[in-house]
This record gives structure tokens, C-alpha cells and sequence, in this order.
């Protein structure tokens, strides 16, 4: 076990992200054995205490030298028998004093790509520069300012709408899984300082699924398990700087409830979800069929209107009976949301209009395609077209490529806008 004390100095968000891992079983090898503040009211220390680790206030402003305060906070370290220490938005320069007591064994996160805009608002920083990335540092400490050895870092990109709000909150998210998980590293021994640079040592991890990723873009989850879809909606989304992965690399997280009355309900309750359970931007679309003789049904029902393929189409065709073709009137409709771990979301919606056949007709596709006919293709049943012609005109393709249309502007409009 990591004998680990934490330093933080105000609202210890970093701290309780760190506080809740452990909790959730993620830092099977770390042990808090106390929280530091040289702010007496930080809530910092009541999230601390929240969480069962003693916390105590080193106000810095009862010491006539820095020197002086960091005595003072090394020996509550030593009471606590600490082998670690993680600076956790402590907003105080560290002495030699404090670093040759704990050398390569203080870690710190910082809210930039260092070696950039080191100091304080490092995010303000990067918007100011024109930046088109910032993102985050965690790295062990040495005398200078924001200075020291790279443990690993993730860049978010900037977007044209992005404020200082808005980018820090997007950055803190990533903050929550990287200093956690850099813990982890360290805590495991998998961590070794040469010089510089920081070897990862090859090893067991509590975050298997994000490891792949440690020093990667800021990831897109899309919200399904289906290689297919993945492939999918990868081509429909190239060019944009972040990197799809699926929730197969959340194994351990149920799905939710779709519970919505409509499409956009589904689609939200998904994108929110997946990334509150992982804090990384999330895709995720909820589609289905509205027959206009059946006032819109099936409609969010559409694949719970019976429990087969076959059922389902069997049990279309008898509602409809014998009504004529001109009052068959359907259409496919698919919401697509995008949540932003900063609270963003987009929502586009894509149709494919048509009727409802007498049969069913075509080896193609899946769900109901097979008794949908899409206007403006000689009366062949959906099921009878190709993937390819499918996917052209699919509810679902139109809805991702005007989502992919927002996105890319998200992140691309201010490169490529025309003068004014
Ligand atoms: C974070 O942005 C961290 O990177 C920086 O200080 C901030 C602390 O936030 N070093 P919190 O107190 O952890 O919420």
C-alpha cells in the first residue's frame, strides 16, 4: 500500500475525484492517510473528511518562511508515516525543503500541455493564445515552476464557442480520470523517473480500459457496442480531433434506461449518460419507425412492439390490413446527441420517408426494412437495397452527417471561416 497524503488548497475537486476511485476500488495499492491544506476553509479538507481521511489546515500565513510552513506540513506527512504526495490544486511553489524529503515522490496536475502556459490559468492561457489544443499535465514536481517529468498528459481540443468556463470544465473532467489514474501508476510501481523522461513499466492497472489511451486525444464514446456501427459512423465523422471508442471498453458499466417518450429523450438519456460514467464526450442516437395511419406508432416502441424481427413486421402489416396505399404513409426517424463532458449537447435529426408495403420483400438490412418502401426508389422494399445504397439514405446517416456538420464546425469554423 501507497502511504499517499494529498495537498490541496481550494474547492478539491481532483481530491474527491481521487477519494471516489478509490472508493469505486480503482486504487487497490493506494492508502490516504491525510489531506493538507494551507487554507484553513478549503472545502478540499471537508471532502477529505467526507471520505473518512483525517484532514488538518496548515495555514501558511501563521509561518514567517516558506521554509518555516513546509517544516510544519512535512511533519503532519511524517506523523502519517507518508511515502507519497499528490499536489492536488495546491496553489503553493514547494520549497527544496519539501522536495528533497519526498524526491520523485511528489506528483502534481497541471491544467495545460506543459511545457505551454505554465503558472496559473493555464487554460485561460491557451485560449488567449489561439491555441487549438489545451489539456492536461500530471507530472512529478521538482524546482521549478510546472517543470518537472512528464507522467502522462491528454490534450482536449479547443473549440470556437469555448470560454474559460466552458474549456476549464471539459479539461477538469479529463483531470478526474488522468490523476487517478496516474496515482494508480505510481502506486503499482509502474512508474520510473530517468532523467526527464517517465518509463510506464508494462503491468497490471485498475484502468485497463483508459491506459490504451493515456496520452491520447480526448476520446469520443460512441454509445454502442457494435463494430459495424463504429465503422460507420467513424467514416461519417473523419477529420474531427477526437478519437471514437466504443462502450465495449467499459465493460463494467450497464446500460441505461431508456425510459424517453421521444427519439431526442432516448438519444439524451444515453449521450448523458455514458458520459457522466466516463466523463468523455458521448455519441448516441435512438431511431425508430412512425406510421402515420397508427397516429406515429410504433414510434420509441418500434423495437419492443413485439419480441421478434418477425413479430414485429407481422404484427405492422395486421394493424394496417387492408388500408390503401396512399394513407401508408411512414417514415424512419433517427435523433443523434452529442454530450460534451463541459455540459455541451447537439441534436440532429435525420428521416427517410415513405409507406408501408403488404409484405415483406429483401434479404437486406434489419428491423423493419423489409416492409418499408422509401419514396423515390421504384417501390423496392428497404430490405431489397444494398448496405451501401442503404447507408446513403438511411434516417441514421442523415442524422450523423448533420451531426458531423455541427462538429466540424464546433472544431473547425474559426480555421476555416471567411472574413468578414
Ligand atoms: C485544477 O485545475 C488543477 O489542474 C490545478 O488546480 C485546479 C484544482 O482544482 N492544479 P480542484 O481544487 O481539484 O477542483
Amino acid at each position: 500500500m501507497l502511504k499517499t497524503a494529498i495537498l490541496a488548497s481550494g474547492r478539491g475537486s481532483n481530491l474527491r475525484a481521487l477519494l471516489e476511485a478509490q472508493a469505486q476500488g480503482r486504487l487497490p495499492n493506494v492508502h490516504f492517510v491525510c489531506a493538507v491544506s494551507n487554507k484553513p476553509g478549503a472545502p478540499a479538507l471537508d471532502h477529505a473528511r467526507e471520505f473518512g481521511v483525517p484532514a488538518e489546515a496548515v495555514d501558511h500565513r501563521q509561518y514567517s518562511s516558506r521554509e518555516e510552513h513546509e517544516r510544519a506540513i512535512v511533519q503532519r506527512l511524517r506523523a502519517h508515516d507518508t511515502e507519497f504526495v499528490v499536489l492536488a490544486g495546491y496553489m503553493r511553489i514547494l520549497t527544496s525543503y519539501l522536495l528533497s524529503e519526498f524526491r520523485n515522490r511528489i506528483m502534481n496536475i497541471h491544467p495545460s500541455l506543459l511545457p505551454a502556459f505554465a503558472g496559473v490559468r493555464g487554460q485561460k492561457q491557451a485560449l488567449d493564445y489561439g491555441a487549438r489544443y489545451a489539456g492536461l499535465t500530471v507530472h512529478f514536481v521538482d524546482e521549478t515552476t510546472d517543470g518537472g517529468p512528464v507522467i502522462l498528459q491528454r490534450a482536449v481540443p479547443i473549440l470556437q464557442t469555448d470560454t474559460e468556463d466552458s474549456l476549464s470544465a471539459r479539461i477538469l473532467r479529463q483531470e478526474h480520470i488522468a490523476l487517478p489514474l496516474a496515482l494508480d501508476l505510481a502506486s503499482r510501481g509502474r512508474l520510473i523517473a530517468d532523467g526527464r523522461r517517465v518509463i510506464i513499466r508494462k503491468g497490471e492497472s485498475g484502468y485497463p480500459e483508459l491506459e490504451k489511451d493515456l496520452h491520447a486525444v480526448e476520446p469520443l464514446l460512441v454509445a454502442t457496442g457494435n463494430q459495424h456501427k463504429m465503422q460507420e459512423i467513424g467514416q461519417i465523422l473523419s477529420g474531427i480531433p477526437l478519437r471514437l471508442i466504443g462502450t465495449n471498453s467499459f465493460p463494467e458499466t450497464e446500460e441505461p434506461v431508456e425510459d424517453g417518450s421521444t427519439f431526442l429523450d432516448n438519444a439524451r438519456i444515453k449521450a448523458r449518460y455514458w458520459s457522466g460514467q466516463t466523463g468523455l464526450w458521448a455519441l448516441a442516437d435512438d431511431s425508430g419507425l412512425e406510421v402515420a395511419a397508427l397516429d406515429g406508432r410504433p414510434g420509441v416502441h418500434s423495437s419492443r412492439y413485439a419480441p421478434t424481427t418477425i413479430q414485429r413486421n407481422a404484427r405492422l402489416l395486421a394493424e394496417l390490413g387492408d388500408t390503401p396505399p396512399e394513407k401508408r404513409r411512414a417514415r424512419f426517424i433517427c435523433t443523434a446527441v452529442l454530450y460534451g463532458p463541459g455540459g455541451e449537447e447537439y441534436a440532429e435529426t435525420g428521416t427517410l420517408e415513405g409507406q408501408i408495403a403488404f409484405e415483406s420483400k429483401g434479404e437486406h438490412g434489419f428491423g423493419y426494412d423489409p416492409v418499408f418502401i422509401p419514396d423515390g426508389h421504384e417501390g423496392r422494399h428497404l430490405a431489397e437495397l444494398d448496405e451501401a445504397a442503404k447507408n446513403k439514405i438511411s434516417h441514421r446517416a442523415r442524422a450523423l452527417a448533420k451531426l458531423a456538420d455541427t462538429i466540424h464546425s464546433l472544431f473547425t469554423d474559426s480555421i476555416t471561416r471567411e472574413e468578414t
